[in-house]
């Protein structure tokens, strides 16, 4: 099995060729700068891995890029603006492709542009694998499950207790999307995704708290992905309010003046939580816990096997939705053999 990264020297992508080498998978990191891929290589002693490089603009390059891997992981953000090339190429060289993108409209963009041409490449196109996407698209499938048909899905991500610091990639795609980020992105609603619905959840018991906490909407991948495969008529995302206004100060001189990215102590510190809320018709619910440590550790773990249940377990050709691409429990019991753990409990009606 051959997985080319591209964006491979950024900082995840450092993590993903590590994560790669780690499980002993042909790598070829890509990229627009030859000599930062191969420090990049040197760096997480992937000496064996062969270096391309390809700018997005370069059609052909990027095709060159791609030939002989059975999968593309694509690490380059903001993905926003050059995304769309590597899908179309990935596709082109009939390879699987995933990404790591945590861009709500990018996400978007790619389930609406590229269904039929991977179906007809005969690959399968899974964006948003990342330590939010993939976790919460997964736990709000097994939580809907247990109460659809489903009247109210809400999906909350909690890093209050991570302590980890965002990388420079992750605030400048928050700053290419701004408007997306503060202004709380999508809310799906009756078959149809809305961009201004007011939440309906203004607070969140976030398991922990001895409380509720103020929430408000947030752009998370999850609702874009889940009501692909859950029968839901709202589904909304919400984080914390002190987390909006963090996203909102942010400006370009903040994103050039950060490190790359979190020391490798920081980001093992950190945890991520994502809880999915779903209401059923006949009053019952179901909550989906699900939660891990290390962003970005956990980013490149997922974004690995992810690629790799593709091309050995194969999936459905097209775009899908990390619950349509893979077996829900599975995937978070592989989770569990990296530090994070997952429950679904229902309650009854009026309980
Ligand atoms: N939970 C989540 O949502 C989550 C978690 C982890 C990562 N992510 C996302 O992953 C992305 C990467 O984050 P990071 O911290 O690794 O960023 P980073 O260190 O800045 O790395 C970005 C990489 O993308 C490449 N790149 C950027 N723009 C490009 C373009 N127009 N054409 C070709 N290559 C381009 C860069 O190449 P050069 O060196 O040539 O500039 C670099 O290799 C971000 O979008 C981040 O939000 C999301």
């Amino acid at each position: 099995m051959k997985i080319a990264v591209y964006g491979a020297n950024g900082y995840t992508g450092r993590l993903v060729v590590a994560e790669l080498a780690r499980r002993g998978i042909d790598t070829v990191l890509a990229g627009r700068s030859l000599e930062r891929l191969r420090k990049a290589a040197a760096e997480v002693d992937a000496h064996r891995a062969e270096a391309r490089a390809a700018g997005v603009e370069d059609t052909t390059a990027l095709a060159r890029a791609f030939e002989g891997c059975d999968a593309v992981i694509n690490c380059a953000g903001p993905f926003r603006g050059s995304g769309e090339a590597v899908v179309r190429a990935a596709i082109g060289a009939g390879c699987h492709y995933v990404d790591i993108a945590g861009e709500q409209l990018y996400l978007k963009r790619v389930h609406d542009t590229f269904a039929s041409e991977a179906a007809n490449a005969g690959v399968t196109v899974v964006p948003g694998v990342n330590d939010d996407g993939l976790p919460s698209d997964l736990i709000a499938h097994l939580a809907a499950r247990r109460v659809e048909p489903v009247t109210d899905l809400v999906i909350a991500l909690d890093l209050a207790r991570s302590g980890a610091t965002p990388s420079r990639g992750t605030l400048r795609s928050a700053l290419a999307n701004i408007d997306t980020f503060t202004g709380g992105g999508l809310t799906y609603r009756d078959g149809d995704w809305l961009p201004d619905a007011a939440a309906r959840s203004t607070s969140v018991a976030f398991p922990g708290d001895p409380e509720p906490v103020p929430a408000a909407r947030f752009p998370l991948p999850g609702v874009v992905t889940v009501p692909r495969h859950v029968r839901a008529r709202h589904v909304e995302g919400v984080v914390r309010t002190e987390l909006v206004a963090a996203f909102s100060t942010v400006t370009p001189e903040i994103v050039d003046g950060v490190p790359d990215g979190p020391s490798e102590e920081n980001r093992r510190a950190g945890r991520w939580t994502i809880i999915a809320d779903a209401t059923g018709h006949d009053g019952r619910s179901a909550r989906g816990v699900v939660s891990g440590p290390d962003t970005y550790g956990s980013t490149a773990v997922i974004a690995v096997e992810s690629a790799r249940r593709l091309v050995v377990d194969g999936a459905e050709p097209g775009v899908l939705a990390p619950a349509q691409a893979y077996d829900a429990t599975g995937f978070l019991d592989f989770l569990t053999e990296h530090g994070a753990t997952w429950t679904v409990e229902v309650v009854p009606a009026g309980g």
